[in-house]
């Protein structure tokens, strides 16, 4: 075949090719177009999943007749005009391709009615075919309807899904955009059915989209996220760690405005929550980056789902790190009960309209005790004498919640409140002026000791306690080769280790936090956990599985009896250590029952 020129039809089928992969596309560069022209309200019509018409109704600032052949022309936009443009793209569309694309593979039809014109034009498109501009009734704004997609393309045709595939894909689309601006209305009906209706909400009152998009719950298990470093900001609300998912269905990155699927942003928020998560889980997020539009570039994917940035390693850092601190966070003295049900616990300080305030923390309820009288040091209710197991000389210097370090001051009230007694040698009960607080003993001290062994590593010399006599632990010859091959991580963490014999290890210095623990015990358990290391349970949420697996190790376990000064020791422990709302696994550490709640349930004030 000689070389020839394609004819301009074939050349925009090819490029619809690229752009259009289903009607949810046609939506999506419809929506956004009503988008750019300023439109603060957006009506979508779809029918027979969007094959059969897809209409989309705004009331921005319309096309004029004049220019109608002219949008429908190939590389005709209003929206940039030379390459500087192109480098600050501040639109979501840009290349005056989507219009084209789509008349070659449909019957297109606009009316549009610009708010300077007396009278509104409409121009058609019939599978490439123009049909001239006339006059036509018109409120301001834009109305184009899409009929029969791919009529003209019968292999395209073929790709196309069940209606309600397609539909299911346009509802999702809408729903994206949607919590891309929050000032603009977004209906969306499939035939006569209204399927999304959102109002435009004012600044602060985004819990209406947010329940319309998320479901209600998520309003009430996020923590607000608002971080600004130069010219990059990032905003948003993060899931609770507790709150996490099944499906990576509730993530949502917008740069800019622009909804984008990021594999670079996806991956800092991976990691950012890679020690708070259970695993498997999948966190929830709504999140926007918003920078200097020259710093990101936008034409970087066909349908601009992707987006590239200039420095993306400096982005992905300080996406990660501005999480991580909001994540940090979650300790018992500023969020909801991890634990939580469906119950609005949390109140978004950045919600603060028309959301059902319930008690937090810091609310006195319906019944506030005397705060004296609820942390004068508890009368032993159950009696839970001190017991020390194994004959281990001392509690550990902090490793093990310290009696003498409790001092209750009777005036304050601590958010995890005062401890009552131990259930089953699992759980600590304990009461502060809501209600009775329940913590996972062993999952919390885990966090604390983590959190804990993670700072001394990070310190220049971790705490270790040099033994007069060393501590010699029988091990198999490959978990000594181990030790041996990870000495490294063993010595930064405070262990000062040699082999006696291949299956002899002599410890002589061990970490502070070990000191008085059954240290032997707890090597052959390390060893043991990460050699198994994949199966093993305790190593999938610790960011550092070795320090992860120590703490999990040296914890607390079931059915070691504590005091309650212990006790206490530990909740005040919990209140001042990062992320302590979750164990290393992404497991609650609390919950509470408050007593509106108990009065609920003894039905009490009826
Ligand atoms: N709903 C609308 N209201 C007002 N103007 C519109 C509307 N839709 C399209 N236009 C005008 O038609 C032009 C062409 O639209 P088209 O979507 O083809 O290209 P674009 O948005 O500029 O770029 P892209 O191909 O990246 O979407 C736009 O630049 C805009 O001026
Ligand atoms: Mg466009």
């Amino acid at each position: 075949m000689p070389i020839r020129v394609l004819p301009n039809e074939l050349v925009d089928q090819i490029a619809a090719g690229e752009v259009i992969e289903r009607p949810a596309s046609v939506v999506k560069e419809l929506v956004e177009n009503s988008l750019d022209s300023g439109a603060r309200r957006i009506e979508v019509d779809v029918e027979r999943g969007g094959v059969g018409l897809i209409r989309v109704r705004d009331d921005g600032g319309g096309i004029v007749a004049d220019e109608l052949p002219v949008a429908i022309s190939r590389h005709a936009t209003s929206k940039i005009a030379s390459l500087d443009d192109l480098e600050s793209v501040t639109t979501l569309g840009f290349r005056g391709e989507a219009l084209p694309s789509i008349g070659s593979v449909s019957r297109l039809r606009i009316v549009s009615h610009p708010a300077e014109t007396e009278h509104g034009a409409e121009i058609s498109v019939d599978g490439g075919t123009v049909i001239p501009v006339r006059p036509a009734a018109h409120p301001h704004g834009t109305t184009i309807e899409v009929r029969e997609l791919f009529f003209n393309v019968p292999a395209r045709r073929k790709f196309v899904r069940s209606e309600p595939t397609e539909f299911g894909h346009i509802a999702r689309l809408i729903e994206r955009l949607a919590l891309s601006r929050f000032d603009v209305t977004f209906r969306l009906r499939n035939g006569p059915r209204l399927v999304f209706d959102a109002p435009a909400v004012a600044e602060g009152a985004e819990q209406a989209r947010f329940a319309e998009v998320l479901g209600k719950e998520f309003a009430t298990r996020c923590v607000p996220v608002n971080h600004s470093a130069g010219p990059v900001n990032i905003s948003g609300w993060i899931g609770l760690p507790t709150a996490a998912r099944a499906q990576p269905d509730q993530q949502f990155w917008f740069v800019n405005n622009r909804n984008v699927r990021d594999r670079l942003l996806m991956n800092a928020v991976r990691l950012a929550y890679r020690d708070v998560l259970y695993g498997g889980r999948h966190a929830a997020y709504v999140l926007y980056l918003t920078l200097d539009p020259k710093l990101v570039d936008v034409n970087a994917h066909p349908q601009k789902l992707e987006v590239r940035f200039r420095d993306s390693r400096q982005i992905h850092d300080f996406v990660f790190r501005a999480l991580e601190r909001a994540l940090a966070e979650t300790k018992p003295n500023v969020a909801a009960p991890p634990a939580a049900d469906t119950s609005p616990v949390f109140v978004n300080p950045a919600l603060r309209d028309g959301m059902t305030r319930t008690a937090s923390l810091f609310e006195p309820s319906r019944s506030p005790w005397a705060v004296a009288e609820t942390v004068r040091e508890p009368p032993p209710l159950f009696s839970m004498g001190p017991e020390r197991n194994g004959g281990s000389p001392e509690w550990g210097e902090g490793g093990r919640p310290a009696a003498p370090e409790v001092e209750l001051e009777p005036q304050v009230e601590h958010p995890l409140g005062t401890a009552l007694a131990q259930l089953h040698g699992i759980y600590i009960l304990a009461q502060n002026r809501d209600g009775l607080i329940l913590v996972d003993m062993h999952a919390a001290h885990e966090r604390v000791l983590y959190e804990r062994l993670k700072a001394q590593h990070n310190g220049v010399e971790p705490a270790s306690q040099h033994l007069l006599e060393p501590i010699v632990v029988e091990l198999r010859g490959h978990e000594v080769d181990a030790i041996l091959e990870n000495r490294a991580e063993w010595a930064r963490t405070g262990f000062d280790l040699d082999a006696l014999g291949p299956t002899r290890l002599a410890l002589r210095r061990v970490p502070a936090l070990l000191a008085g623990e059954n240290v032997t015990e707890i090597v052959k358990a390390v060893v043991r956990d990460l050699d198994l290391d994949a199966d093993a349970h305790h190593l999938d949420g610790a960011a550092d599985k070795f320090l992860g697996t120590l703490a999990c190790r040296t914890a607390i376990h079931a059915h070691r009896r504590l005091t309650v000064p212990e006790m206490n020791a530990l909740l005040r422990q919990m209140e001042v250590t990062e992320r302590a709302n979750q164990c290393n696994h992404g497991r609650p550490t609390w919950t509470r029952l408050t007593l509106p709640e108990l009065d609920q349930l003894f039905l009490r004030g009826r």
